[in-house]
């Protein structure tokens, strides 16, 4: 399987890999997307998607700063909205992304990179610690759920 990392700029190439959302859902997801990528643009994240056979099945952020400390601008970066469509899962291609991801954060000299995730989420849970990141707090989201914080030395 050949995997294409590759910088995204489209938001239709994203919003694709959310089937099931409903909706709602997906209007509020297009809105914090269009955010990322302003953003992005700005130079504060780089959104990666990860392309095969000509079209995007996953995508993942690398935020450089973010005002809650998870990324501080200089040392600690943070990955966001990791996301591979259902229909691609299993392969490789998180890994693949969290990977670029790790990439990019140590070439612009970042030294450690943290990720949050919903309680529930046991599998990106379990990709994560097999990547090596480990857990340093536990605390709730804005709508209360329940999140784990992981970091990882780069
Ligand atoms: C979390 C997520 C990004 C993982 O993506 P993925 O492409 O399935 O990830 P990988 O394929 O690299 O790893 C997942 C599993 O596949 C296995 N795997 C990896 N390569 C494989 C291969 N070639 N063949 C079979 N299995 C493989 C891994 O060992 C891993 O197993 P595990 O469940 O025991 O941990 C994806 O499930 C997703 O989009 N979930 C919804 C959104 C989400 O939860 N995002 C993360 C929180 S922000």
């Amino acid at each position: 399987m050949n995997i294409k990392i590759v910088k995204l700029k489209n938001i239709e190439e994203i919003l694709w890999l959310y089937p099931e959302a409903s909706d709602e859902g997906l209007e509020k997801i297009k809105i914090d997307v269009k955010k990322d990528l302003e953003e992005a643009h700005k130079g504060n994240r780089v959104v990666f998607g990860a392309q095969l056979d000509n079209k995007i099945v996953g995508a993942g952020q690398v935020v450089f700063k973010t005002k809650d400390g998870m990324a501080d601008g200089k040392n600690i970066a943070h990955l966001h909205h990791g996301r591979v469509h259902p229909d691609y899962r299993n392969k490789g291609i998180g890994t693949t992304l969290i990977n670029a991801r790790e990439k990019e954060a140590k070439k612009r000299g970042f030294k450690f990179m943290t990720v949050s995730v919903e309680l529930i989420n046991e599998g990106a849970i379990r990709l994560d610690k097999r990547l090596g990141y480990e857990e340093f707090k536990r605390y709730k989201g804005k709508e209360g759920e329940e999140l784990i914080a992981l970091k990882k030395e780069l």
